[in-house]
């Protein structure tokens, strides 16, 4: 039932500790909240209790099947949740040995998302909600990969975080469990979207040992053998722009076009990859961590300027699919050492999509009565949906300068 490692199990201790604090009346568990996630293409499901104790989770990929029809196609996304939320919720109640019944509330991502996937979560979770008579917590998925970390961590607010996934890219400070401020996103696409691609154009799933993993884990793998990571050239997007927003197009294009040109020189056949292919993953990698560490600086130095983190609390959270990325994390980690920041990002099995963030997320909610909805009808997906307040303009006003920190391969 428990995914957690014990040094987590530890953790949780102390972070229980901490909450029994701020929330001293909660002494005893009364309360779990129910979690579902459907957002994009895994349909997951946790319980939480006001202890903070996670009580059982399940989750079903549908990785292998996109894997095989060459990316997400939102009809098959959405006949696959449909028919594994119920069994997912009920594997989750009978884990935790509860009925409906002894759930509190209901939380459910309702934004941002594949409307096809998203409208099943939420479909179900108002059919339980009205059956059982429960309220529902709406859930944005970014603020509750945002969140998730405080799960493991004693962390306080405010934080500075950075969201890296397969739909996102975004640097935001964290005020509070419901207030966001947004300094930087994506102008075109995300990293894991570009590894997801890149290693289906590369063909990675070719290789034995990377045929069941997603883009970005099989990129990784094959970069830890580069053998020449300094043989191609990538450029650093948007370095001239003065903000903290991310562009991963680019490189995208960068990447294809030495690859082509390595197809045609080994003259490169059908199934095959090109000889290279460890080093190419190796300078994308290295490229995409050194675009996600200029940025991330400018954001340090900005909340500097603007008092937004204060010096006691210099806190940089990183979450989302992309986190689990040892090498981006470690090039993370040596510029909070630069900068007299505390890194921290959930385990990997929460940085990547999961119903515990959610049911995390509500619980979260439900502690501070805020967005705990009974009239179901006021409830609706969004597609896209912006998070907190925009500084982006702020940002690109204050014109701050960067040099960029060097990273060794
Ligand atoms: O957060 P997530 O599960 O779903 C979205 O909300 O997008 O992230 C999935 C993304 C995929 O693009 C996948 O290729 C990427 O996270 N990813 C990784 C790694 N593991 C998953 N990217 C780089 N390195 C990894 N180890
Ligand atoms: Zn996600």
């Amino acid at each position: 039932m428990n995914i957690l490692s014990n040094k987590c199990k530890n953790i949780y201790k102390s972070k229980e500790k901490f909450l029994k604090n701020i929330y001293p009346i909660k002494k005893y568990a009364t309360h779990k909240i129910l979690g579902i996630e459907t957002s994009c293409d895994d349909t997951g499901c946790a319980i939480i209790n006001d202890k903070n104790e996670l009580l059982s989770e399940s989750l079903h990929s549908q990785n292998l099947i996109h894997l095989r029809n060459g990316g997400i196609i939102p009809d098959v996304a959405q006949d696959l949740h449909k028919s594994n939320i119920e069994p997912i919720v009920f594997n989750t109640l009978q884990k935790a040995n509860l009925s409906v019944t002894d759930i509190s509330a209901i939380a459910v991502t309702l934004k941002p998302g594949l409307p096809l996937s998203l409208v099943v979560g939420m479909k179900y979770a108002k059919h339980l909600a009205h059956r059982y008579n429960k309220p529902i917590i709406p859930i944005h998925h970014m603020e509750a990969h945002a969140l998730v970390t405080r799960l493991q961590y004693d962390i306080p607010f405010p934080y500075l975080v950075l969201l890296i996934s397969g739909g996102h890219c975004l640097l935001a400070v964290v005020e509070d469990v419901n207030k966001f401020k947004l300094l930087g996103e994506s102008i075109d696409c995300a990293p894991g979207e570009i590894f997801d691609k890149v290693a289906r154009r590369m063909k990675l799933k070719n290789v034995p040992e990377y045929s069941k993993l997603s883009g970005g884990q099989a990129v990784e793998l094959a970069a830890a053998k580069a053998t020449n990571p300094h043989m191609f050239k990538l450029p650093l997007p948007l370095s001239e722009y003065k903000d903290c927003n991310f562009s991963f197009n680019g490189l995208k294009t960068s990447v294809l076009l030495q690859h082509y040109r390595k197809e045609v020189q080994h003259k490169v056949v059908a199934d095959d990859l090109i000889p290279e292919v460890n080093d190419l993953c190796a300078a994308m990698l290295m490229a995409t961590s050194r675009h996600l560490i200029h940025r991330t600086q400018r954001a340090m130095e900005f909340c500097h300027q603007k008092n937004l983190i204060t010096k006691d609390n210099k806190i940089l959270v990183v979450s989302g699919g992309v986190a689990c990325n040892d090498y981006i994390y470690n090039a993370l980690s040596i510029l909070c050492k630069e900068t007299n920041y505390k890194i921290f990002r959930p385990s990997h099995k929460l940085c990547t999509d999961n119903g515990v963030m959610i049911a995390w997320n509500g619980l979260e909610k439900w502690n501070r009565n805020i967005d705990v909805v009974s009239n179901l009808d006021s409830l609706d997906i969004e597609a896209t949906s912006p998070l907190g307040q925009s500084l982006i303009s702020d940002v690109t006003n204050a014109k701050i300068p960067i040099k960029l920190l060097k990273i060794k391969a």
